[in-house]
């Protein structure tokens, strides 16, 4: 991927300087005492001697043999976001799926560490630090407060400190409450210092590992990648195809990562770990790099002064990708805990899941592997590239200025009708474009139609005729019934969905329910056999038998469009939480009950007779479509327009 010439110079005494011949020689050597590199493997350290599955490792790395104490927790996380800008919708996308993958894992039982943040060295940063007139250090405070701010509410008193602090800009306050419902677990800053700890250490032990070695380097690089790039992937006049910016000539004596040793070990393990690298299309990508040759790529920047400094050389700094990868590792580190990769490992990795957008594939599925293998810790189990956010058919983005505003959309329309929009209506893993008609047409007609206004009339009738009391349990009210069997059919389907990240459509699946409860409810129409039951009631009172037959059997259909809305509530409450809430507490539940439940609350029978409805109330409020409502006007002003004329000729005439 590098491009230009890696020129090899003398030894600083650190690295040993290793001619590419001889690395390929080590690689071949290393490649084929690597045969077990497997997935799973319970000791996130690789070692030679006790490992649980006997992996062996590179010389040098990984002699501590440690087990995970934490083995069953799923460990995802999303890329740790530059803070050059604040968030856009781009950077929201990834963390919003991350979430809702995160809540349905803890559906699952799962112990979950949903780990996210802020990638916050290097040129690019201290360019946009200098452009804003900030110090680096309180330009990352600064934006990195604001991603915080749209995941997750802060709460008052932190408000309160941060405007103190003069962390909070102007900018930032405007958030508000408008905050995207992210619950994540651990937030990463890489100028934390427990993190810097963790990429000295990580350094050492790929130095001593013998796979970094010092050379000069030339090549065109594009500042907005952090990355070298390929002449022959660049657009006219040396332009970066992602960022449509000319890349610059650069000439450094650099330290180098011997990315190249690990080409067939990368290969092997991709062959017998294809689930490494999601959706499969990719998978055929990172493939297709490796085919083509790896080349050792550096790991230093002698010009750039913001980032952490080489060990033993402060005239240096590490290179970006080398730095924030490992936050995924320092994160897992407690607060108090010792800092160091032991404890860090022990604490979780390997990683579970690390979602991300294909433009830094190459980074998690190639660099990082390879990283992590000198350094003798575990892959991950899975990288996931999902696509782009497009407008007008162009990456949406910081550096093309196309951006959409996320908390310009939580703040018109509600965090749960964002993510439900970006996450029903992007194929998770394929790029997806954003049109506010489509927006306001899908949230409208999903959300408050199909399962708002089913809920709602539902709760109309309950409250109208049986005082808003269930008479019976649901289980008892579905026995015999088929539409019990397709619900739960549907709830299988939408969790074999969500375990296999695919996120519309569980979404899909779930909205099924709610068409199936509409028809339901329009075949068996329980508001006409309410009429016809309190007509016969008054035909006589000898007629009392009909009228308790009609009775009991609307109260039937009640009660299972009701607990279907109960487990439409669950299965999409890792999707749109704050919705999912209303619901629940509609259908009479408390927020400690909602935010109890678990996957095995999709199974049917959680309603029980004696259950009280709350007063019913919609639960998602229609968005009124502005271009709509002024066609509408128009037409109106038209009609009025035509009538006065009507009038005056009318008037006219009579005079
Ligand atoms: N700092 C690196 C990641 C380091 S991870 C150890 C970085 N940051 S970024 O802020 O530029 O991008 C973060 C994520 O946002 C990437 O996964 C990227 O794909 C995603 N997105 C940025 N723009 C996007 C869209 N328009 N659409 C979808 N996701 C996109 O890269």
């Amino acid at each position: 991927m590098a491009a230009g010439r890696a020129l090899f110079s003398s030894q600083n005494g650190l690295a040993a300087v290793a001619p590419l011949s001889s690395i390929g020689y080590r690689a071949r050597g290393l490649a084929s005492s690597l045969p077990l590199l497997r997935r799973r493997c319970p000791s996130a350290f690789v070692s030679s001697s006790a490992c649980c599955c006997s992996r062996p490792h590179s010389e040098g790395a990984g002699e501590r043999v440690m087990k995970s104490e934490k083995e069953e927790a799923f460990v995802l996380t999303t890329p740790l976001y530059y803070v050059n800008a604040p968030p856009h919708m781009g950077s929201a996308y990834t963390t919003i799926a991350a979430d809702a993958i995160a809540r349905f894992q803890r559906l699952l039982g799962k112990r979950v560490v949903f780990i996210t943040g802020t990638d916050e060295h290097g040129e690019k940063i201290a360019a946009a630090a200098e452009a804003s007139g900030r110090n680096p250090r309180e330009h990352c405070d600064t934006i990195s407060q604001s991603y915080k701010i749209l995941w997750r509410e802060v709460n008052f008193i932190t408000i309160v400190v941060l405007i103190k602090e003069q962390v909070l800009y102007n900018a930032s306050l405007s958030y508000g409450s408008n905050y995207l419902h992210i619950a994540y677990d651990k937030f990463i800053r890489t100028t934390d210092s427990k993190h810097e700890a963790i990429v000295k250490e990580f350094y050492s032990r790929v130095l001593n590992n013998g796979d970094i070695y010092r050379a000069d380097y030339e090549g065109l690089y594009c500042v907005n990648c952090e990355e070298y790039k390929d002449e022959k992937e660049l657009l006219e006049n040396n332009c970066c195809p992602m960022h449509l910016k000319p890349c610059v000539l650069r000439k450094e004596d650099n330290y180098f990562f011997a990315l190249s040793k690990y080409q067939k070990t990368l290969e092997d393990y991709l062959t017998s770990n294809p689930d490494f690298v999601k959706p499969s299309f990719r998978l055929n990508e990172v493939q297709g790099w490796i085919k083509n040759g790896l080349r050792d790529f550096s790991i230093s920047r002698s010009s750039v002064e913001w980032g952490i400094p080489v060990p033993n050389d402060d005239k240096q700094t590490i290179y970006v990708w080398f730095d924030a990868l490992l936050g995924y590792v320092s994160a897992l580190l407690e607060e108090g805990e010792q800092t160091n990769l032991e404890q860090a490992v022990c604490s979780g990795w390997p990683a579970s899941l690390h979602l991300i957008g294909k433009d830094i594939l190459r980074f998690h599925a190639v660099y990082w592997p390879a990283m992590l293998l000198s350094a003798g810790l575990s892959v991950p189990n899975m990288v996931f590239g999902h696509g782009f956010l497009t407008k007008d058919g162009m990456k949406m983005g910081k550096s093309l200025g196309n951006t959409l505003e996320p908390k310009d959309l939580v703040q018109r329309f509600g965090a749960d009708a964002v993510r439900y929009f970006f996450l029903r209506e992007v194929e998770f893993g394929n790029d997806g474009d954003y049109s506010e008609d489509r927006f306001i047409n899908t949230v409208n007609a999903h959300l408050a139609n199909t399962i708002g206004n089913l809920l709602n009339r539902t709760l109309g009738l309950l409250k109208k005729n049986c005082q808003s009391m269930l008479a019976f349990d649901s289980s008892i009210a579905a026995e015999g019934n088929l539409f019990k069997d397709s619900v739960d059919q549907l709830v299988e389907k939408a969790k074999y969905h969500y375990e296999n990240l695919s996120l519309s459509s569980a979404c899909e699946s779930i909205l099924d329910i709610a068409n199936a409860g509409n028809l339901y409810m329009d075949e068996r129409a329980p508001w006409s056999l309410f009429k016809q039951g309190g007509a016969s009631s008054e035909m006589a009172a000898k007629a009392s038998f009909e009228s308790d037959y009609f009775h009991l059997v609307i109260q039937l259909d009640l009660v299972i469009i009701l607990e279907i809305m109960r487990i439409i509530a669950t299965a999409l409450s890792p999707i749109t939480p704050s919705l999912c809430s209303r619901i629940y507490s509609q259908l009479g539940f408390s927020k400690e009950q909602f935010e109890a439940v678990t996957w095995d609350d999709t199974k049917w029978g959680g309603l029980k007779a004696g259950q009280i409805m709350a007063e019913p109330k919609p639960v998602f409020a229609r968005i009124e479509n502005i271009k709509e409502v002024d066609v509408k006007n128009e037409v109106v002003r038209n009609k009025n327009k035509d009538k006065k004329k009507a009038s005056r000729q009318q008037g006219l005439v009579e005079a």
